[in-house]
């Protein structure tokens, strides 16, 4: 049984990850700004310590870092939190505000997350679970800025395992397919439901592969090796 963190826990994936860790005798500190759905999750199970945070507040996400250094081991960070805009970038409405939240919600937060949360010594073992998308490898044409953040996201995955190779610290991402939660209220077919892209989540907590394709994803794995171009036109149209 371990502690973690799980960000974006107030809604879709996260709460389900959240429920499922506590569900099997794990702490879970969960994040998220909706208080009153923090709360109600909180109702749902009490092993689940809800903290209502902004994980843009570098100053807010220093303080719970530093609260967290001084009390119980933390075994691992879960960086699920993240919004996506689906909009061209010349959209009217679609302006320097909202790509510069969509970068630091999606990319900047959970880097510095993983920064403040790493233990001091690698010598304690320590996972990161950055929850990503087939966006990052092929762009969706309405997100080109949350196409770039999980981009990124995955690239710095790589980078960490470069880092702390022969280490106690492992770094998995998680390739998710489209999955049924209010970021894609409206719009996709054959989704997986959030239930089980958390049981993914879960699972990649326990050693195992460094990146884990989930449902329709493991096909897309599979076409960049032998149809790219398929590949690449299944996902702009998402
Ligand atoms: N749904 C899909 O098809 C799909 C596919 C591939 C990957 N993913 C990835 O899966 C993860 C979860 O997505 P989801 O579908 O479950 O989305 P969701 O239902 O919209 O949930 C997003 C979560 O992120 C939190 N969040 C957003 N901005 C935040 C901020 N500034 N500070 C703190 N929390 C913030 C939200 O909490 P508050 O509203 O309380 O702030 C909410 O709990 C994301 O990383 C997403 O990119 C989703």
């Amino acid at each position: 049984m371990g502690r973690y963190v799980v960000t974006g826990a107030s809604s879709g994936i996260g709460l389900e990850i959240a429920l499922q860790l506590a569900a099997q005798g794990n702490g879970v500190i969960a994040l998220g700004r909706d208080r009153e759905r923090l709360r109600n999750l909180a109702l749902r199970d009490r092993r689940i310590e809800v903290r209502v945070l902004d994980i843009r507040d570098r100053a807010a996400v220093a303080a719970l870092a530093a609260e967290l250094a001084g009390a119980d081991v933390i075994d691992g960070l879960i960086n699920n939190a993240a919004i996506q805009h689906n909009v061209r970038l010349d959209d009217r409405l679609y302006g320097a505000d909202e790509i510069a939240d969509e970068i630091e919600t999606n990319l900047v937060a959970p880097l510095i997350l993983s920064r403040l949360l790493l233990p001091r010594t690698p010598a304690r073992p320590f996972v990161i679970v950055n929850v990503g998308s087939a966006l990052a490898c092929y762009p969706k044409a309405t997100s080109a800025v949350y196409s770039a953040t999980k981009a990124g996201l995955r690239m710095f995955s790589d980078a960490l395992r470069v880092q702390f190779d022969g280490t106690p610290v492992r770094v998995v991402d998680v390739v998710l397919p489209v999955v049924d939660t209010p970021m894609t209220a409206g719009r996709g077919r054959g989704k997986i439901t959030a239930g089980a892209a958390a049981a993914a989540i879960v699972r990649a907590l326990e050693p195992g592969p460094a990146r884990l394709h989930v449902g329709k994803a493991k096909l897309l794995r599979l076409l960049q090796l032998v149809a790219p171009p398929v590949a690449a036109a299944i996902i702009r149209k998402l």
